[in-house]
């Protein structure tokens, strides 16, 4: 087989013009036929880092992803790219699983998205051995260990798969791993001489503000989060808040502010959470406000701000969420507005847990994360440590102990309107792309509609911004655009160099 050229398929199917640090060196550890434990931090690139060998491979990569309502639009955003993916899960109907099976059985998928609950069942072993498996990604792998901060039993289950699978080799990645943690990944799956790689942990575009709030009613957290609120003005907002009361409660209160926020929950059907999660990846409205579940996964690269309402539960959870700000490397800002309380709530609730064993690793769990906003340490430099990393740095200058201040931490009961925000709104930026971004939007909205393919998966919102500035005029120019490769080229290109043409100004 010749060697694939990677930076090709890149350019072709993702419209990339480069790797991300080590992307390329694990992708290569793959082709090579080796396992791999990949610890990277949110936004970082793994899912490349397994869907790249996928395609260049010819065999199929079988992803194992807790995210069973996200295996949809992950294939859905592949097929877009010219990826043959599907998914497996208990949405589907029948004759739609055994149609994906038999076509799996040709070897008719580059990628395929499994639950693990899935995956462990004696009939899909079976089936599998009929499938010609390039090699297994786990996704999310700390949910494989107890010491984790999202143990799922089904996961402990996939160490079946070095059982079942000898030959097929196995790349797990997380974003979220103690020592630990990476020690029971390997030894849970088996892993044999994997490539290993730690990428650091600091994450420098990220600025980390904990504030205690006081106890008094709610006024002082609320009128901090509005002053927050109102001061990013562009790109999303999401804010988590620790009890589906709360979420609804928050949400209201900010529509009364006059600040257009919609709610997240799993009380909510799931079609009611698919249009909102949809008309907040689309920037309308930019503020979520959700209970601690939401956001694993989804791929929102320009989240300004990260505001917790309350205490996580551990600090991995923390560094998981708030990291789902500024993954497109720019800065955003993670806010943690606690409270005294939280404390007593948490304990409460490690109190109720059972297992002897468990409620000891949940109490450590609170010890860390009561250390990290009590302790007057850079908070950059605290999360480092915690994942057993030392850096050579001792401040950060991009924390609240660093002495980073925010205008708004200091609000007070809120005189009306108080800053003049001085950057762009993104109604101010939408106007700004002028008649070309109202076309480009429009048209996105119809095929979104017809084809029953999420907007933001047909083109994101960034590529329309890069659209409306450099106003490609061949199909060359538009290759250049970030976010689109071939296959989108190929697919849309003549109706976008058609609507650029026509929005002349
Ligand atoms: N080589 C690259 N060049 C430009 N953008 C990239 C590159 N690789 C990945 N990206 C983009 O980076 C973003 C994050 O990628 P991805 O979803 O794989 O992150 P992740 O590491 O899985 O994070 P998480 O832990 O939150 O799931 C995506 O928008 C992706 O398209
Ligand atoms: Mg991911
Ligand atoms: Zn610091």
């Amino acid at each position: 087989m010749s060697v694939p050229d990677l930076h090709a398929l890149l350019r072709r199917h993702w419209g990339y013009s480069k790797f991300r640090p080590k992307q390329e060196s694990i992708v290569n550890a793959i082709l090579s036929g080796r396992d791999a434990a990949i610890v990277m931090p949110t936004g970082g690139g793994k899912s490349l880092c397994y869907q790249l060998p996928a395609v260049a491979m010819q065999r199929t990569c079988v992803v194992i992803s807790p995210l069973i309502a996200l295996m949809q639009d992950q294939a859905a955003n592949l097929r877009e790219m010219g990826i043959e993916a599907a998914f497996l899960n208990s949405a589907l109907e029948f004759s739609q699983v055994r149609e994906t099976m038999q076509r799996a059985e040709r070897g008719g998928y580059q990628l395929l998205y499994l639950s693990p609950e899935r995956i462990v069942r004696e009939d899909t072993l079976r089936w599998l051995q009929r499938v010609p498996v390039g090699f297994f990604a786990i996704d999310e792998a700390h949910c494989i260990s107890e010491w984790g901060h999202e143990f799922r039993p089904e996961y402990r289950q996939l160490s079946l798969l070095r059982e079942r699978f000898p030959d097929i080799p196995i790349a797990a990645f997380t974003a979220s791993a103690t020592r630990v943690v990476r020690h029971d990944i390997l030894a849970q799956l088996h892993l044999e001489h994997p490539a290993c790689v730690v990428m650091s942990f600091h994450r420098p575009n990220l600025r980390y503000i904990v504030h205690e709030c006081s106890e008094k009613g709610s006024t002082q957290q609320q009128n901090m989060l509005l002053a927050a609120v109102e001061h990013y003005t562009e790109g999303n907002i999401i804010i988590y808040a620790p009890t589906i009361k709360s979420v609804e409660a928050t949400t209201e209160w900010l529509v009364d502010q006059g600040v257009p926020a919609i709610a997240y929950h799993g009380r909510m059907d799931s079609a009611e959470r698919a249009r909102n999660q949809e008309a907040w990846m689309n920037g309308d409205p930019r503020v979520l406000v959700g209970t601690l579940a939401f956001g694993l996964g989804i791929n929102k690269p320009d989240v300004r701000a990260v505001i917790h309402l309350s205490l996580p539960k551990s600090l991995e959870q923390y560094y998981q969420e708030a990291g789902r700000a500024g993954r497109d490397g720019l800065p955003a800002d993670c806010v943690l507005l606690w409270r005294k309380r939280d404390l007593g709530l948490l304990a409460h609730f490690i109190e109720q847990v059972q297992d002897d064993a468990e409620r000891q690793r949940a109490w450590q769990r609170y010890r860390v994360m009561r250390e990290f906003v009590e302790e007057r340490e850079c908070r950059h430099r605290s999360i480092c440590l915690h994942f057993g990393e030392t850096p050579s740095w001792q401040r950060c200058d991009a924390c609240d102990v660093c002495g980073v201040s925010v205008d708004w931490t200091k609000a007070k009961p809120r005189p009306k309107k108080t800053v003049a925000p001085a950057k762009v709104t993104r109604a101010e930026m939408i106007a700004e792309q002028g008649s070309l971004g109202v076309a480009l939007r429009e048209w996105r909205k119809e095929l979104s509609k017809s084809t029953n393919v999420p907007a933001y998966v047909i083109i994101h919102d960034t590529t329309i911004a890069a659209l409306c500035d450099h106003r490609p005029e061949t199909l060359e120019e538009l290759l250049k655009t970030p976010g689109i490769g071939e296959r989108k080229a190929e697919k849309f290109g003549e109706q976008i160099l058609a609507l650029i043409a026509a929005n002349r100004n």
